[in-house]
């Protein structure tokens, strides 16, 4: 797609803070925190989260950091200055880091411990994903991790074979010397609205972080009310 634009102007027409009623993602968001953030025991933490939306993790992962840390560093890109405003808006969190930019346009020097992408890479074209990958990989400390979400490969398999409707198309691609595949398609989320997403092939992303200095620390399914994601956590060697 020629529009990178499209991918956050998209959310000028849904509900993406119906997010605050629906509570989708909370399931994702606590695994997150609980089970890779917090099992982090140190004095302090920084965080950038890729995409915030109305900042419903960000929220969440204050909570939970407020009582096990002393300093903490939370910081966020979110393009659509629909959902950016909103947060903003309504956002009481102190000391924190926003950019009302896409991630490509982010320019930092500085480094954290965790970078999270919570269903944001389906926002991103193929042609940016190299750069994105170096840049992740810049902005973090040695040892640091990238965690990201996306939708599960099989679980999206079968729901594009039963909602032809969600469909639009299906690209291979060479990466690397190795084909793979993507596919543009709808997703349709509850009370939100539907959003138009690229997902990849899996081992895509396992490549694609290797090749910029990452291991596969850990790799999960989570089923949040049948929608079922993918976590992968990418850790700096
Ligand atoms: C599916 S929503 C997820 C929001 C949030 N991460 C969450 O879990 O609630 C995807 C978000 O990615 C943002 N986005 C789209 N293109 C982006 C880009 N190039 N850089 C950063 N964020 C982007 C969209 O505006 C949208 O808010």
């Amino acid at each position: 797609m020629k529009n990178k634009e499209f991918f956050y102007l998209q959310y000028n027409k849904i509900n993406w803070q119906n997010q605050e009623k629906t509570k989708i993602n909370a399931l994702v968001n606590n695994h997150i925190i609980q089970n890779i953030i917090l099992k982090n025991k140190r004095q302090s933490i920084k965080i950038f989260d890729i995409g915030f939306g109305i900042g419903f993790f960000m929220k969440m992962l204050s909570e939970a950091l407020t009582r096990s840390y002393n300093e903490i560093t939370l910081a966020g890109c979110e393009p659509s200055k629909k959902n950016y405003d909103y947060f903003i808006e309504r956002n009481s969190l102190k000391k924190l880091e926003t950019y009302n930019k896409t991630f490509q346009e982010i320019k930092t020097s500085k480094k954290f411990d965790f970078i999270t992408a919570i269903y944001v890479f389906p926002h991103f074209t193929l042609e940016d994903l190299d750069s994105i990958a170096k840049k992740i990989n810049s902005m973090l400390e040695t040892a640091g991790k990238f965690i990201l979400v996306v939708a599960n490969e099989k679980y999206l398999k079968g729901k594009l074979r039963d909602k032809r409707d969600l469909f639009i198309e299906k690209n291979t691609f060479r990466w690397n010397g190795k084909e793979y595949w993507e596919v543009l398609h709808y997703s349709d989320i509850p009370e939100i609205g539907k959003v138009i997403d690229y997902n990849r092939e899996e081992s895509f992303y396992i490549d694609l972080f290797e090749k910029y200095n990452f291991r596969l620390a850990e790799r999960k399914n989570l089923d949040d009310k049948g929608f079922i994601c993918t976590v992968f956590v990418f850790e700096k060697k």
